[in-house]
């Protein structure tokens, strides 16, 4: 009998459990193994050459824990390391193992919900600096005009807790601020980060009620869906249990805190070492 095993979901911290949640709701019937490696968050303003490494430890410890799949439910995860692993590591550590992203699934869709052609993207300084959705956007809308503003303070308050706090607001109104400068016709904003989704109350205060706000999760959902009645050969190596387990590289307790705020339900994790990443 074929092994079979869960579907992989990294990110550097609590922000891919708000794109697991999407996950569970829509294909409920696999088994998930989530890392957070809140460890060593926030991600988004490290070197190309640092969050490659990290995730590409995520990685191989996802296919040791026997996952034939892993999304990568980060952004800058995405945007920085995914092209690297997907062309260079995965051919050598498990060619019939896959390496999903998060970008190039929303880039997909994202045309469709402009009216004026322009978009606005509100992501990582790495998202931004890599411009993996002006590149994206580019091959499936390429008449679409992306507008990006990097906002460095939103994972580290969202980490922190402080996303409903006042503190949040005077962040939240500059890079919005500095987002809407660059074209009064953009009518759509991507939360281009999977922490951005807890700010959403903030965003809309904050931004004209014309505009839409488009957040990834039931995007990467749909996208996946998709992908297994595409790949059956991928869908029978899953496991199908609807189990969903959680792993973090910091303090389980305040993971299990934090953590149902993103996943919306409670969260029982248990801890990984860093070290135990490093092989
Ligand atoms: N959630 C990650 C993303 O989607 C960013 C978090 C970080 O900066 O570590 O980009």
């Amino acid at each position: 009998m074929m092994r079979t095993g869960p579907i992989g979901v990294f990110d550097s911290g609590y922000g891919g459990l708000t794109v697991l949640r999407s996950l569970v709701d829509r294909l409920p019937q696999y088994d998930y193994l989530y890392l957070g490696d809140n460890a060593r968050a926030p991600y988004g303003h490290r070197s190309f050459s640092t969050i490659y490494e990290y995730t590409l430890q995520a990685v191989k410890w996802f296919f040791d824990q026997g996952c034939p799949l892993v999304i990568l439910a980060c952004n800058t995860a995405s945007a920085k390391a995914l092209r690297t692993i997907q062309q260079e590591d995965l051919p050598r550590l498990a060619p019939d193992n896959r390496v999903l992203g998060v970008i190039r699934p929303t880039a997909e869709v994202m045309g469709h919900h402009t009216d004026t052609g322009h978009v606005g993207i509100l992501a990582t300084p790495g998202t931004v600096q890599s411009d993996s959705y002006v590149l994206e956007m580019a091959k499936f809308f390429p008449e679409v005009k992306v507008h990006q503003q990097a906002c460095p303070l939103w994972v580290p308050l969202i980490e922190q807790g402080e996303h409903a706090g006042p503190g949040a607001d005077y962040f939240v109104k500059k890079d919005l601020d500095a987002l809407l400068a660059q074209s009064a016709d953009t009518d759509l904003i991507l939360l281009a980060c999977t922490h951005y989704p807890l700010l959403e109350p903030k965003i809309r205060q904050y931004l004209p009620a014309d505009k839409k706000v488009l957040t990834q999760g039931t995007i990467v959902a749909g996208s996946l869906a998709e992908y297994l009645v595409r790949h059956p050969e991928m869908e029978s190596r899953l496991g199908k249990s609807g189990t969903v387990r959680f792993y973090t590289t910091d303090d389980p307790a305040s993971f299990d805190r934090k953590g149902a705020l993103f996943f919306g339900s409670t969260v029982r994790s248990e801890q990984l070492a860093s070290e135990a990443l490093i092989h």
